[in-house]
């Protein structure tokens, strides 16, 4: 379980993402898509929630609106106590550079940008100082086992190293909220399983992690998890973390 830091004060967990009845379709007339029908998710502070479910069933429409890159035709939406229906598109985008940190299958680094500049992207334009961002970056490039390659571009790394900057990415700046679309997709089990304990990592330290995936055993590293079906929140369950996959050193 990941609620220590929440627990210790004996009060209830933050509510960091909450999305209520949120609907949204794509395209009109015949050819109309409903993503999401009346999808109703919320996520804790220090708690790791998996999304599953088939193709098509609307898991990265979720994402993409938890995330404020999509706006629900219907619903509430709100990240860390702020509502973002009604926002305007510069307040979301600051929600979204201040609050969220994301990590996608195809990475979205930058290839002209080094590892360590990928980094620090996201608190350069926070407006943290150079040298602030630097050290942050390069203290999460150290959490996923990167240090030595900061100076890299994206294309001299592998493609788990990438995922892995990525996620260093994700971690910079404390960011409430860390959402990731099927971050292991093309990555071989034990790059896979290393990421799935970065994630982890960032809900013990308080983030509310969200994670997209299609491997069952994935989703057990997570607190619950979610299945979504035709757009919407079909089932429930608690998750436990098997010991098995606790044991080693993932970084
Ligand atoms: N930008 C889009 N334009 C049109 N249809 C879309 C778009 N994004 C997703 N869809 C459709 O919405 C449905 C849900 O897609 P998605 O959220 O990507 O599901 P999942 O991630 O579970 O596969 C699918 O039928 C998909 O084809
Ligand atoms: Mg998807």
């Amino acid at each position: 379980m990941s609620t220590a830091t929440t627990e210790a004060h004996g009060a209830r967990p933050e509510i960091v993402l909450s999305l209520r009845g949120v609907s949204k379709a794509y395209g009109e007339g015949d050819s109309t898509v409903h993503a999401l029908r009346g999808a109703t998710l919320e996520v804790a502070a220090g708690e790791m929630v998996a999304v599953m479910g088939t193709s098509g069933s609307g898991k990265s429409t979720l994402l993409s609106v938890a995330g404020a890159m999509v706006d629900p035709d219907s619903g509430e939406v709100s990240v860390a106590g702020e509502s973002l229906v009604g926002m305007s598109a510069s307040a979301r985008a600051r929600v979204r550079r201040e609050r969220i940190g994301f990590v996608f299958q195809d990475f979205n680094l930058i290839p002209a940008l080094t590892v360590l500049e990928n980094v620090t992207l996201p608190l350069d334009l926070d407006g943290q100082s150079r040298a602030t961002a630097r050290s942050e970056a390069r203290r999460a490039l150290a959490a996923v086992g990167l240090r030595e390659r900061a100076k890299n571009f994206p294309d001299e790394l592998s493609g788990g190293q990438r995922q892995r900057v990525a996620i260093a990415r994700a971690m910079v700046g404390r960011r409430r909220l860390v959402l990731a679309d099927e971050p292991t997709g093309a990555l071989d089990s034990v790059t896979g399983d290393r990421i799935l304990k970065i994630l982890r990592t960032l809900a013990e330290e308080g983030a509310a992690v969200v994670l997209v995936t299609h491997d069952a055993r994935h989703a057990a590293w997570a607190d619950r998890i979610v299945q979504l079906a035709d757009g919407a929140v079909l089932t429930e369950t608690r998750a436990s973390t098997p010991d098995a996959l606790l044991v080693g050193d993932a970084r």
